[in-house]
């Protein structure tokens, strides 16, 4: 029997409710495909800093070491809640960064997704979205201001001051220039660049590394997209766009802005991949608003299982039928609270209740 060890970090917040959902279904793929997925628990995020004292604690790394694949829920406290943790403890600071820098994924995969039949959850008119959103943020995820050298202290003046920077070297951009191209390849060969090269220097060698790769890509047409206007467009005209190519934290804000216009992030699932090893995740935090209320869409957390059955274990059949499962419960009128207007004409659902429809869903086909 294939058998595959599964790290899995509940996280903070709705994470564990949401993870929940996810081993569910998890449990029913390798049911009905004879596979025996060794689900391996551990701390992980606040929680973690709580118990053990560690938002990233040595057994944690010990077993995501070991793990074939890496499930993880969102972390992170409410503002006011993370001041209960030194600021370099803090979970993302003290266990995301350093659960990507640990396993070098750089490529984050966040597709942005909406059937036409689901059109209505999302905030823009169905003469913008036509038939349907669907395109993919690639987002390069070990580098820039997040990993770039950070310094605060006092200056001559007696003035507090910090200085971060957004550092990339030329193998950085190449291998993500390089998974965006390939993605285009397999999609409808167009690839937008998303930079801000008139005022960033970052932009201009990351532009120039964009262009030299495209030489290898004839098929693949590039357009270049300042991001500020992306953002405009991701509003106004998201059907333009595809695969979308862009630096870290370019790719974090304008892949929210992507929950946002499908109407919610518990729509946003995402894959983490590096050279070795992967991660998947929900690309939305802890949601400490909704927390304990059984009213968070798991979603994102299941289709992060959909991307993990397909990118490191080769089951894209079964992904597509998870996904297709999800979307088929909502097309039948079901909702999240997340998703719809109290008054909508929907039917509302608990987390583990879209769990369940979706597992029932699944194991009809
Ligand atoms: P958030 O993404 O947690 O929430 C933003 C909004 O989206 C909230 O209204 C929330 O209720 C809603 N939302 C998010 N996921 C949802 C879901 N599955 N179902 C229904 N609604 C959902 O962002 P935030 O409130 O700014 O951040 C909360 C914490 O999460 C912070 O500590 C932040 O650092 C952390 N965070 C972690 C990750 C991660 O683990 N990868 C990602 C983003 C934010
Ligand atoms: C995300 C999150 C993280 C990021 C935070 C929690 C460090 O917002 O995964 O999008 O900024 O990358
Ligand atoms: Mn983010």
């Amino acid at each position: 029997m294939t058998s595959y060890k599964i790290a899995i970090l509940d996280g903070d917040g709705i994470g564990p409710e949401i993870m929940a959902e996810a081993i569910k279904i998890l449990s029913l793929v390798a049911e009905r495909n004879d596979i025996n997925f060794e689900l391996m628990p551990a701390p992980f995020g606040a929680t973690a800093y709580f118990s053990h004292g560690h938002s990233f604690p040595e057994e944690t790394k010990a077993i995501c070491d070991e793990a074939d694949a890496i499930l993880k829920g969102p972390i992170g406290l409410s503002h006011e809640e993370s001041k209960k943790i030194p600021v370099d403890m803090q979970p993302e600071r003290g266990a995301l960064l350093p659960l990507r820098r640990r396993y070098n994924t750089f490529a984050n995969f966040r597709p942005v997704f909406l059937p036409k039949g689901l059109a209505h959850f999302s905030p823009l008119k169905p003469e913008i979205i036509g038939e349907g959103i669907d395109f993919i943020i690639i987002r390069e995820l070990v580098g820039g201001l997040y990993f770039g050298k950070k310094e605060t202290g006092i200056n001559e003046d007696g003035k507090r001051f910090v200085n971060e920077t957004l550092e990339y070297d030329e193998d950085q951009i190449k291998r993500i220039a390089k998974v965006a191209f390939n993605t285009a390849q397999k999609r409808k060969k167009v690839l937008h660049n998303i930079h801000k090269s008139n005022v960033l220097k970052s932009s201009v060698l990351w532009n120039e590394v964009i262009g030299e790769v495209a030489e290898d890509y004839p098929d693949v047409e590039v357009k270049h997209i300042l991001v500020d206007a992306a953002a405009t467009y991701l509003c106004l005209n998201p059907g333009q766009f595809d695969v979308m190519v862009m630096e870290n934290m370019f790719g974090d804000i304008l892949s929210d802005q992507g929950g946002g216009i499908l109407g919610s992030l518990g729509l946003m699932p995402s894959a983490c991949i590096g050279p070795k090893k992967a991660y998947y995740e929900p690309s939305h935090g802890s949601a400490p608003d909704i927390a304990g209320q059984s009213i968070a869409n798991p979603y994102s957390m299941i289709g992060s299982v959909a991307m993990m059955l397909e990118m490191s274990f080769d089951m894209e059949d079964e992904a597509k039928k998870v996904w297709y499962a999800m979307q088929s419960v909502f097309a039948q009128g079901y909702s999240t609270p997340d998703l719809s207007k109290p008054g909508a004409d929907v039917n509302m659902i608990s987390t583990d209740g879209f769990g369940d429809l979706v597992a029932t869903e699944l194991a009809k086909q």
